[in-house]
């Protein structure tokens, strides 16, 4: 059995105990076959009564939970005099008292066949994150739909996560039919209605059940209300779903999660093994740097294993001294992982802020970190249709098909294949948090035939000939801050000492390189990205390069400081207040932005985020812009660009 403790979407925060703790212990318990399931819907389709039912109805509900139970039924409960199921279920006190569920719960039960798993997920919109991640590690999903309103946007987005997040077995159940008259002809309309749209989604089963969990109507007892009715309750589904597929039976992958070296005499490697099943002896290969080796022991607080197989925390250690650091991935020579720095991808979005193709995001994949933009964002997919929507960003419970580009090779697999080793996450380098989820489609070999032509004139051999260090001199401020002005003069100053320069601006660029770049947050991305390319060429032709971007953004401006080495970029926050720049409006842009005429104007109806940690801040001085053009000077001999 495999544990989920690395589950391939990391857990909220404040989210329930992981159900990998509990699925030990429930199959030790039982030695029953375990099924791990999600429940969806809308928020009043009735998920938590319905898994309320599932629990009280295997009679697995204690006595000291149903005195409780009964109390906060008339309390906070929604039935009346009845006990409410859902209470039983919706723990957090939060939801309670607002009566939606807002996070997920795994839930534990058992028949005489069968062990359960049973995530409960949020119905809300923006919750769709929760649903991502308590679908992660199911094999099956219950999609619960309202008898009286039938398919909805939010059946078909979930129906669309499952399906990506590779959930094979659906069951459709049409709940809340005792207040659709026990209607066979609604439940037959809903159904078709349903397959009608799941049909591209290829799950191998969807099952249709009409039930009240209300009442219990075909939840674990066999309705009498339902007569016309012939298949499976849903507990009977439940229990006699096939879902053969393991972890175990997949390519040994190894993520290693770090380098264990209590002393000079032991070196192991700790992880978790994500798919397959590992032994001593094991000749295995670190995927990306191709290096051999053979597994010597595999070694647990509980003395060495015979065998390691998915889900296990073990060390391994080898036969050999192999280079390996934390987030490489070990695995079996004949049967490696893609080793690739750009692949295809779904991603699906979790965040306000948009997906900004060309923004560096940090992607966790297994224990590995690396940095990776999206390079182009094909298509996103509209829930309801299933129709490709041409896109610039995502936004929020967006679904697209992007490219992706990571700094450095990274092992890996398509989602398909495995879903251990080709589920990723986008996480934002400033604030931390998880942005997008991805599932992997396949890798993209573009670049593997392209080799880096080694040169014979380095770009320390430039800068001997120049006589002056060369620097990226990167000016950000508002528009009419005076950028380009102090950077003339700079760049006038420095020429007439002989330094070799070049100049690159805004306004000037996008007549050329970046005349396809309007000003949208995404297209200023890509700006920026490109402007970084070029300026990094002109830093290894030994150039002072001077660019004057409003470069909105700390994200991209970070990342032209990546592109070069360590003191080759010094940004300059021209920081001059936005009413001054207005009351300059050397161009007239502002009056026009205030007259509705430009949209996205930087300062008016777009952001500017100025720099945490510039290297120097100029702020307008009596003396004009051959003074602030001074300070910058100043700055270049202290750091020992020009003499
Ligand atoms: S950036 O945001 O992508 O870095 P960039 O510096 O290239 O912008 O271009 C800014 C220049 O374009 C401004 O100085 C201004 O002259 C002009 N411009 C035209 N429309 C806009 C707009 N909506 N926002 C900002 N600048 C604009």
């Amino acid at each position: 059995m495999t544990d989920t403790s690395e589950t391939h979407v990391p857990e909220p925060e404040g989210a329930q105990p992981s159900a990998a703790r509990a699925d030990a212990g429930l199959e030790s318990a039982s030695g029953k076959a375990l099924l791990r399931f999600l429940t969806c819907g809308s928020v009043d389709d009735g998920k938590s009564t319905l898994i309320g039912r599932l629990l009280y109805d295997t009679q697995l509900i204690h006595e000291d939970q149903l005195s409780a139970l009964e109390r906060d039924s008339r309390r906070h409960g929604t039935t009346g005099e009845e006990l409410d199921l859902a209470l039983l279920v919706d723990g957090l006190q939060a939801e309670r008292e607002q009566g939606i569920t807002i996070d997920v719960a795994y839930r534990f039960f058992a028949t005489p066949r069968r062990a359960f798993i049973v995530a409960d997920t949020p119905g809300h919109e923006q919750y769709t994150r929760n649903m991502a991640t308590g679908a992660s590690n199911c094999q099956a999903a219950v999609i619960l739909v309202d008898a009286r309103k039938g398919v909805l946007t939010q059946t078909r987005r979930h129906s669309y996560i499952c399906a990506l997040l590779g959930i094979k077995h659906v069951v459709l159940a049409v709940n809340k039919i005792d207040l659709a008259e026990f209607s066979a002809a609604r439940f037959h309309q809903i159904v078709a209605d349903y397959l009608g749209f799941a049909a591209a989604l290829k799950f191998t089963s969807i099952t249709s059940i009409p039930l009240s969990a209300r009442y219990g109507d075909n939840v674990v007892h066999r309705s009498r209300r339902i007569g016309w009715y012939e298949g499976p309750t849903l507990i009977e589904q439940l229990e006699t779903l096939d879902v053969g597929e393991g972890l175990d039976d997949k390519p040994l992958r190894f993520p290693v999660q770090w380098v264990n070296r209590p002393n000079a005499d032991f070196r192991g490697f700790s992880g978790t093994v994500a798919s397959g099943v590992v032994r001593p002896g094991d000749p295995v290969v670190v995927a990306v740097s191709g290096r051999e080796s053979k597994v010597q022991r595999i070694v647990t607080a509980d003395g060495d294993l015979p065998e390691a197989r998915a889900g296990d925390a073990v060390t391994l250690t080898l036969a050999d001294e192999v280079d390996i650091a934390r987030g490489d991935v070990l695995a079996h020579a004949q049967a490696r992982p893609e080793v690739v720095d750009q692949f295809a991808a779904q991603v699906l979005w979790m965040v306000e802020e948009p997906m900004l193709p060309g923004r560096s995001y940090l992607l966790r994949i297994g224990t590995c970190y690396v940095p990776a933009r999206v390079t182009s964002l094909k298509h996103k997919i509209d829930v309801n249709t299933l129709e490709h929507i041409a896109a610039k960003t995502l936004g929020l419970n967006e679904i697209g098909f992007c490219n992706l580009v990571t700094a450095s090779p990274v092992a890996l697999d398509a989602y398909e294949e495995n879903r251990a080793t080709g589920a990723f996450v986008l996480i934002d380098r400033f604030t931390h948090a998880t942005v997008g989820a991805g599932m992997i489609s396949f890798g993209l070999r573009r670049a593997t035939n392209i080799h880096r032509q080694a040169l014979l004139i380095d770009k320390s051999a430039r800068v001997r000939l120049n006589g002056h260090r060369p620097a990226v001199l990167w000016f950000t401020g508002l528009s009419g801050s005076g950028k380009s002005t102090i950077a003339n003069i700079v760049e006038r100053e420095l020429h007439a000492q002989g330094a070799h320069t070049y100049m690159l601006d805004g306004d000037n660029v996008r007549h050329g390189l970046n005349r396809d770049l309007g000003f949208t947050d995404a297209d200023r991305v890509e700006n920026i990205r490109r402007v970084g390319e070029v300026a990094r060429l002109f830093v290894d032709a030994g150039v002072i390069v001077l660019c004057s971007f409003i470069s909105p953004f700390r994200a991209e401006r970070n990342m032209v400081r990546e592109l070069v080495d360590a003191g080759e970029f010094i940004e300059i926050f021209v920081d001059t207040p936005l009413d001054e720049c207005r009351r300059r409006d050397p161009k007239g842009l502002y009056a026009r932005a205030l007259e509705g005429k430009i949209r996205n104007f930087t300062g008016i109806d777009s952001p500017y985020e100025p720099p945490e940690n510039p290297e120097l801040v100029l702020v307008p001085s009596p003396l004009g812009a051959e003074e602030e053009a001074r300070r910058v000077l100043e700055q270049l001999k202290v750091r020992r660009i020009i003499v």
